[in-house]
């Protein structure tokens, strides 16, 4: 999985970590005290090395900040590995398949120390790693002083959420329940346009008795792709990148995509490539096709198709929400390491 991320990005992320880097006044909008600065300059340098090492790491770090706040609020408690007395914690739910990223935030964590909590990392780091794959074009504040909970359990984590065969009204009604509109949740799925997703988590889209609408030539090339790929990553449940516009010319050449109005030279840029791709049926999951089921929600699918600096302004707004998600938990500690509480034992 490793490296289909790392091959899916490359190309984009090395120019782009250009780009940000002449522009180094973006991260520092806000004028806040030297403290915080810092604390986001280290941030910052640590997120651009893991992603010029790994490019894929960067999708990582922005479902994160997603997985993180819809559970328990922000509070790092995705964090957490299992115990000898929490054997459970939120990295074995279902819903959370593939999440990745630790790394990173243990890195950023070992800089820092007790000056910052794991949860405004998670926080941090998204936001850069939104900056970094954007090329800059997507650029948000986050406050610091979050603290970290000492909660996490594997089924309050697929209680919350939403899954990949949710219908639009539980997707709206999973979105409501957090505080965030049906338009934020048409905004942030726009996240799916970089990562990848395993073959479990769109494997109903693929079957032609109960598929949600599917562009024909693109589910065949993608069924393909499948079996080749359970060879190359050794496994029945391979991952498959989350955009088209990210495939190999022969895998887009067999799937009819039309690039029209896509810019095709960023691969693995996180943008408004999403929209294109869910107008022409060609999106991973049931809850990103759903959106056109709904007229209100489809009229925005169209508006972020054509109009990309409405989406990176939209998406900017959208993720400073999320990431202030209060956290819900009633005992707090800023971590001394960002995998196990202070006292080594949750609730
Ligand atoms: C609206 C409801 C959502 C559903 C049902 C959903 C579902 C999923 C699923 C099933 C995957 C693939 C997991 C796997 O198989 O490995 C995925 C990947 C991803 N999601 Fe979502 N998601 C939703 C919203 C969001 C939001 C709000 C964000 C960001 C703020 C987000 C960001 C991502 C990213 C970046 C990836 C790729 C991760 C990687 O490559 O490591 N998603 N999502
Ligand atoms: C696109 O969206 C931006 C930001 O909302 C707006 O200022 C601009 O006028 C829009 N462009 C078009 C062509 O509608």
């Amino acid at each position: 999985m490793a490296m289909v991320k790392l091959n899916a990005a490359a190309a984009v992320v090395l120019s782009l970590l250009v780009v940000v880097a002449v522009h180094p006044a973006a991260a520092d909008a806000g004028g806040d005290w030297y403290g915080k600065k810092s604390i986001e300059e280290t941030v910052r340098k640590e997120v651009e090395k893991a992603i010029k090492h790994n490019p894929g790491v960067g999708a990582a770090l922005v479902r994160l900040v997603f997985h993180d706040c819809w559970v328990n609020g922000c509070d790092g408690s995705v964090l957490l590995d299992k115990t000898p007395y929490s054997s459970s914690t939120e990295k074995a739910a279902a819903n959370n398949i593939g999440l990745d990223g630790f790394d990173v935030i243990d890195a950023i964590k070992s800089k820092l120390g007790a000056a910052v909590s794991c949860a405004d990392i998670v926080v941090l780091a998204g936001r850069d790693a939104s900056a970094i794959l954007s090329g800059g074009r997507i650029t948000y504040d986050v406050g610091t002083g979050r603290k970290d909970g000492v909660v996490s359990s594997a089924a309050a984590a697929d209680a919350v959420l939403p899954e990949s065969t949710f219908d639009f009204a539980q997707l709206k009604d999973n979105f409501a329940s957090k505080g965030l509109t049906q338009g934020e949740l048409v905004i942030l799925s726009g996240a799916h346009s970089i990562g990848v997703a395993h073959l479990s988590s769109f494997h109903d889209r693929l079957a032609a008795a109960t598929a949600t609408p599917i562009d024909n030539t693109y589910a065949s090339a993608l069924a393909a792709d499948v079996e080749r790929q359970k060879g190359v990553q050794h496994t029945d449940n391979p991952a498959e990148k989350n955009n088209i516009r990210d495939m190999g010319a022969a895998f887009q050449s067999a799937a009819g995509y039309d690039a029209a109005g896509v810019d095709t030279a960023a691969v693995g840029a996180l943008d408004n490539s999403y929209y294109h791709n869910n107008l022409q049926n060609r999106v991973l999951f049931k809850s990103d096709w759903v959106l056109r089921t709904d007229g209100d929600a489809a009229a925005d699918l169209a508006e972020y198709r054509d109009n990309a600096t409405k989406w990176d302004v939209d998406f900017a707004a959208a993720m400073a929400k999320l990431s202030k998600l209060p956290a819900e938990g009633t005992h707090f500690e800023i971590r001394k390491t960002c995998r196990c509480t202070n006292q080594n034992y949750y609730y």
